[in-house]
C-alpha cells in the first residue's frame, strides 16, 4: 500500500467536462510530474462537480466515461505515475459526498454567494442555476479535507475556493479541535492564467462554446496553428508586441503563453520580438506550442490504446482513496457524535 502518512499530501482535481486544454496544462498539470516526487499526490477526476453544469437535455451526449479515460491517459502523458500517485474518480469514493453534507453545516450562505466563479456561472447557465452550483466549493472542501491535504495544486482562478476551504477547516477545528489540516495553495512556479484566444478578457475554458477560443491538448497540430494565427489581437498600427492587459489583452495573452512555455520572462520576450509583426510572432509561438503539445500527444496515444490498464488504475485509485478518506471521515463522525 502507498504510505500516505509519511509525507505531505497534495490533492488536485479537474472536472471531466471536456477535453483538457492548454489552460489546464499551464495552470496546473505541467507541475504534476515534479510535485509527485515531493508529495503523496491524489489526482481526482471531479465528475460530481461536473454534474453542476450538466443540462437536462437528453439529446446532449456527455460521454463521461470516455472523457474520463482520455483524462487519465493525458495525466499519464503529462508524467503522472500510477506507482507514485493515486488517480481516481470522485464519484467512486462515497466519502466525498458524505463529508460534503457535513461541511455544508459550517459554511454560510453569504460566503458562497460571494464566490466569483458562482457569479460567473449563474450568468452563463441562466436556465440551470441549481443548488449544487452554489454549493460547489463545499464539495471541493470535502475533497481536500478528506485526505488531510497539505497542498492543493490549482490555477490562480481557484484561489478563492481554496481560501474558503481553509476558512471552513479553521471554523470546524475551532469547535472540535485539530481535526483537519489547513491546506495551502500550490500555484505553478510561474503563475499564469491563459485567456480565450478570441475573447482574451475571459479565461480559456474547456467548456467554451466557441472552440476557436480554446487550444485542446488533443487538437490536431494544424488546428492549433490556425487557432493561434487567427487569435484576436488589436488594431495597433505599429503592431507592438507589448504586455498590457488593458490595451492589448490578446497580445498579452500570447506573450504569457510563450513566457510560460519558454520559461523566459515577458520583458525579455518583448525585446526579442520588438521588430516582429503580429503574424510572424504568432508563427513562432505556434511552433513552440505545437512542439510542447506534440510530445504530450505522442504519449497520450500510447496510453489511450490500453483501456484496461486505464480502468485498472482508476479501480486501484478508488480503493486506496477510500481506505485513506474513510479514516478521516470516521474522525469527523466521531467528534460530531454520529
Ligand atoms: P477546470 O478545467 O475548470 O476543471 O480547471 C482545472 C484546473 O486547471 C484548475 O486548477 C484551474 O485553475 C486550471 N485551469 C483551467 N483553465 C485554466 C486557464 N485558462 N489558465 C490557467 N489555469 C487554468
Ligand atoms: N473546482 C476545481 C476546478 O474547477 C476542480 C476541483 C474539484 C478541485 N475538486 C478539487 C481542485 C479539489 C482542487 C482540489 O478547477
Amino acid at each position: 500500500m502507498l504510505n500516505v502518512k509519511k509525507q505531505d499530501v497534495m490533492f488536485t482535481g479537474i472536472q471531466p467536462t471536456g477535453l483538457l486544454t492548454l489552460g489546464n496544462y499551464c495552470g496546473t498539470m505541467c507541475n504534476w510530474k515534479i510535485i509527485q516526487k515531493k508529495y503523496q499526490c491524489f489526482f481526482c477526476i471531479a465528475d460530481l462537480h461536473a454534474l453542476t453544469t450538466r443540462s437536462y437535455d437528453h439529446s446532449i451526449k456527455y460521454n463521461f466515461s470516455a472523457n474520463i479515460l482520455d483524462m487519465v491517459a493525458l495525466y499519464l502523458a503529462c508524467g503522472v505515475s500510477p506507482y507514485d500517485s493515486i488517480i481516481f474518480v470522485q464519484s467512486h469514493v462515497y466519502t466525498h459526498s458524505q463529508l460534503y453534507w457535513i461541511l455544508s453545516n459550517f459554511v454560510y450562505f453569504g460566503e458562497l454567494s460571494r464566490m466569483t466563479q458562482f457569479k460567473k456561472k449563474i450568468s452563463t447557465y441562466k436556465k440551470n442555476i441549481n443548488l449544487s452550483l452554489f454549493c460547489y466549493p463545499v464539495l471541493m472542501a470535502a475533497d481536500i479535507l478528506l485526505y488531510q491535504t497539505n497542498y492543493v495544486s490549482v490555477g490562480s482562478d481557484q484561489k478563492q475556493h481554496v481560501e474558503l476551504v481553509k476558512k471552513i477547516a479553521r471554523r470546524f477545528n475551532s469547535i472540535y479541535g485539530d481535526v483537519f489540516i489547513i491546506p495551502d495553495i500550490l500555484i505553478t512556479s510561474r503563475e499564469c492564467k491563459i485567456m480565450a484566444l478570441q475573447e482574451p478578457t475571459k479565461k480559456m475554458s474547456k467548456s467554451d462554446n466557441n472552440k476557436n477560443n480554446t487550444i485542446f491538448l488533443l487538437d490536431n497540430l494544424d488546428v492549433i496553428r490556425l487557432k493561434l494565427l487567427q487569435s484576436l489581437t488589436d488594431s495597433d498600427p505599429l503592431s507592438r508586441i507589448k504586455y498590457n492587459i488593458y490595451d492589448k489583452p490578446g497580445i498579452s495573452n500570447l506573450l504569457s503563453i510563450l513566457s510560460f512555455l519558454t520559461q523566459q520572462n515577458i520583458s525579455a520576450l518583448e525585446y526579442e520580438f520588438k521588430n516582429y509583426r503580429y503574424f510572424d510572432f504568432k508563427k513562432q509561438l505556434s511552433d513552440i506550442v505545437c512542439d510542447t503539445i506534440s510530445k504530450i500527444q505522442k504519449l497520450y496515444f500510447k496510453f489511450r490504446e490500453d483501456e484496461n490498464y486505464l480502468i485498472d488504475i482508476l479501480k486501484f485509485g478508488a480503493k486506496k482513496s477510500l481506505i485513506y478518506s474513510k479514516k478521516n471521515l470516521f474522525s469527523v463522525l466521531q467528534v460530531l457524535d454520529l
